[in-house]
């Protein structure tokens, strides 16, 4: 029986669909070469280490048949790449790792779907509602189309993109006052005032997706920089961008790039990571520089849960 296991599992970016898909629209989205690592390890104790963690993956753990009815003890250390509140997926990594490391100790099982729905139970509990992607995606990796067909059944299909959006950068607009659950939230109540508006928005959106789909394919030669454009305003007339990042993205647009939000976004202070792309990635480099605004680069498209070391 395992006593000890070390599983890693990616953060994420969404590059078209984030809120809509909480609607049975679909997405995009792509796991990212940033992880969260935890080392997981039986303990005689019968407790689970921290104290913060334990309580959500507990009850979420009960929901699941078969886990934890021996009441395992157990200890969890956690080392992350993943920049935290800003809609990399970083709960949802969190939540598959954790997913794939206790099944591992618990049922020596190692199964994709299992430890998916396992880690979709714990980040209910976080979030409430979620569309279920951060955690799919974080559990297969490389690029998906997903999509929530009802409340407890999904679709979702590997994307083989023949192209791998090297020239993005990550851009940071600072962490989000608001956390996911919020924006989920705050996108629900505007959908009761206005369904006619939002429905319009997320068909526009979807068709929207789907043209990053034939991008990513190489069916057509589509406009990165239109394709992001549209996005975003599509995400700014939803309103979960806050005044401070749409500064931002219009200077970046007026030096002839484009930036989106993805994920949540955030209304009130920040908006969290921005994708932004030049055809000269240096120009956004050099421009986030000189206003002291943190940048990323990531390769996308990469492994899902891993079990490192057992
Ligand atoms: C969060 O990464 C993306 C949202 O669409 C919420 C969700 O899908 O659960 C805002």
């Amino acid at each position: 029986m395992t006593s000890q296991v070390v599983v890693s599992a990616p953060g994420k970016i969404i590059i078209s669909g984030e809120h809509a898909v909480v609607y049975g629209y679909p997405s995009l989205v792509s796991s990212i070469d940033k992880r969260v690592e935890l080392r997981i390890k039986r303990s005689k104790k019968n407790y689970i280490y921290p104290a913060k963690v334990a309580n959500f993956i507990l009850r979420g753990l009960r929901k699941t048949e078969g886990f934890l009815n021996n009441k395992v003890g157990l200890e969890i250390g956690m080392e992350s790449t993943i920049p935290v509140g800003r809609g990399m997926g970083s709960s949802a990594a969190i939540a598959v790792s954790l997913a794939a490391g206790i099944s591992k100790i618990v049922s020596n099982k190692s199964n994709l779907k299992e430890i998916n729905k396992l880690a979709f139970e714990i980040e209910r509990l976080q979030h409430g509602n979620p569309s279920g992607v951060d955690n799919t995606v974080s559990t297969y990796g490389g690029f998906l189309w997903f999509r929530k067909e009802t409340k407890d059944f999904k679709t979702f299909s590997k994307v083989k993109s023949g192209r791998k959006l090297n020239d993005i950068v990550l851009i940071d607009s600072g962490k989000p006052t608001e956390n996911t659950k919020q924006m989920v939230n705050f996108v629900s109540e505007i959908y009761k005032k206005n369904p006619r508006k939002v429905e319009r928005l997320f068909q526009s959106l979807e068709k929207l997706t789907r043209n990053f789909l034939r991008y990513l394919l190489n069916e057509e030669e589509l406009s990165l920089r239109e394709l992001i454009m549209e996005n975003e305003n599509y995400l700014e007339n939803l309103g979960v961008v806050s005044e401070s990042t749409k500064k931002l993205i219009r200077s970046i647009e007026n030096l002839g790039g484009a930036a989106k939000i993805t994920g949540a976004g955030g209304k009130k202070g920040n908006s969290g990571i921005l994708i932004a792309y030049h055809p000269r990635p240096y120009v956004l480099l050099n421009f986030a520089k000189g206003n002291g605004i943190t940048t990323l680069q990531v390769k996308l498209g990469r492994k899902g849960v891993k079990v490192e070391k057992e």
